[in-house]
């Protein structure tokens, strides 16, 4: 659920001369705000009034505070996923932000070290940057059908294109990175 405050609808649906009710269509409110149900709903609303999706997210509504924003160690959310049975990556979300809706900065645990354990993902619709923060990563991916594999030690990075289908393990005692998905 995303909520943009009603007031700045009305502007941004007004400089497309049109009425809010015109362009948000079933739309629930509360306290002034207007209720998406998912951010697909935000970004189908923005390319029908055809503004930058950013405009939605400006100072006013934004979640920075002066600019910024800080997110505490150990404060935002984290997951463990399951790849056939065996805990995979324990991902713990980085700062994000509703004024970079695309921008996903993640911690990332790797618990598999077992090359036999290795499971690629399909790849993904975002770029990603990956930064080794701890230990020795194994990155497995694809091209052209082709399997390929690395070890990346602390302090390399690495940048991976849309659609690469990638895996990464521990290839060393505990290890860790950085992981920007944009
Ligand atoms: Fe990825």
């Amino acid at each position: 659920m995303i909520t943009i405050s009603k007031d700045h609808l009305q502007d941004l649906s007004e400089g497309r001369k049109m009425l809010i009710n015109e362009v948000v269509k079933e739309f629930k409110e509360e306290n002034g705000q207007i209720v998406f149900p998912s951010f697909e709903k935000v970004k189908e609303t923005a390319e029908f009034l055809n503004i930058p999706l950013a405009s939605f997210f400006d100072e006013e509504n934004s979640d920075l505070e002066s600019g910024v924003k800080v997110l505490r160690d150990g404060e935002g959310f984290s997951r463990t996923s399951l790849k056939n049975g065996n805990k995979y990556y324990t991902y713990n979300h980085l700062v994000t932000t509703n004024t970079e809706p695309s921008l996903m900065p993640l911690r990332v645990e790797l618990h598999v070290k077992d090359e036999d354990h290795v499971t690629l993902n399909g790849g993904h619709g975002s770029k990603e940057m990956v930064y080794i923060t701890k230990g020795v990563v194994r990155m497995h991916w694809e091209h052209n059908k082709e399997q390929k594999s690395i070890d990346l030690n602390k302090g390399d990075s690495v940048y991976i294109k849309p659609g690469v289908p990638h895996s990464f393990i521990s290839a060393q005692d505990d290890s860790e990175l950085l992981a920007f998905n944009y």
